[in-house]
């Protein structure tokens, strides 16, 4: 099955999730063009994380479909699936570092056990995104000796190193001390400015404002308001939406 519109990237179609009886997600469609950065914002148990992972696959959609370049996301499928999601690059709010490996084999691991790459060119692509995040120095450290701001960025180049043509990120500062956001967001910011399309689940008003292409307002499960991030700040639609700006910007 296929939906052709070659500049869509992403297609998700009214995709519910129910955790034992509890409606996480409510029929929630989210479209993404490529080089489009789509900020999922809402309040906390709205179901964004949730949209990200059935998005992703990391969580199944009880009901709904995900398109990736026209493609239908079914398990069924197993190999056209796995070879799918291996073109969505994925970052955490808690990083998921492997804590046993250093930080050049967190970022060679994958390369080589699922793309298949020598261990030449896996450390070669990884020298080489550590270099992007600026992480080259602390490549035989492990997680443990390494501050938030640097687990995440070594957490974005794990997953650049398998060269995503979109990236997924739920929250990826939100369990950073303060004065290690920016360094995080930065590394986002330069992703973006360099073309590459993804779908960012944040609450930094200010990165979504200027980042963002397009801003995906969710609550109880449902995509309330949908707009251009300019539009979104300056003139929010829903009284849902304008309520939740006026509690989370502060001015
Ligand atoms: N694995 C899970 N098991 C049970 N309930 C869950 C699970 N994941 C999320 N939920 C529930 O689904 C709702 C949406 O959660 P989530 O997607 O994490 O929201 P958000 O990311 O917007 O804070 C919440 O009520 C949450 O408690
Ligand atoms: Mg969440």
């Amino acid at each position: 099955m296929t939906n052709n519109n070659p500049s869509v990237m992403i297609q998700a179609n009214n995709l519910s999730k129910n955790f034992s009886g509890m409606h996480a997600l409510k029929g929630a469609s989210l479209s993404v063009e490529r080089g489009e950065v789509v900020c999922l914002i809402g309040p906390s148990g709205s179901g964004k994380s949730t949209f990200l992972r059935c998005i992703h696959g990391l969580e199944k959609p009880d009901g709904g479909e995900v398109y990736l370049e026209g493609k239908l996301l079914d398990p069924k499928n197993k190999e056209e699936y796995r070879a799918l999601r291996n073109k969505m690059g994925f970052v955490f709010q808690h990083f998921n570092l492997f804590p046993n490996l250093t930080v050049l084999e967190n970022c060679t691991f994958a390369q080589m056990q699922v793309l298949k790459r020598t261990q030449e060119e896996a450390t070669e692509n990884a020298l080489s995104y550590l270099g992007k995040v600026g992480l080259l120095e602390k490549k035989d450290s492990y997680p443990n000796n390494l501050s938030g701001g640097q687990k995440q960025r070594v957490a974005i180049a794990r997953a650049l190193c398998m060269n995503p043509e979109i990236m997924l990120f739920d929250e990826p500062t939100s369990a950073l001390d303060p004065e290690m956001i920016k360094e995080v967001l930065e590394v986002i910011q330069e992703l973006a400015a360099q073309g590459m399309t993804m779908i960012v689940v944040t609450h930094e008003m200010g990165f979504a404002r200027k980042v963002g292409t397009k801003i995906v307002f969710l609550e109880a499960g449902h995509v309330i308001e949908e707009a251009n991030s300019e539009e979104f700040f300056t003139a929010p639609k829903s009284d849902r939406a304008k309520e939740f700006l006026s509690k989370v910007i502060y001015d």
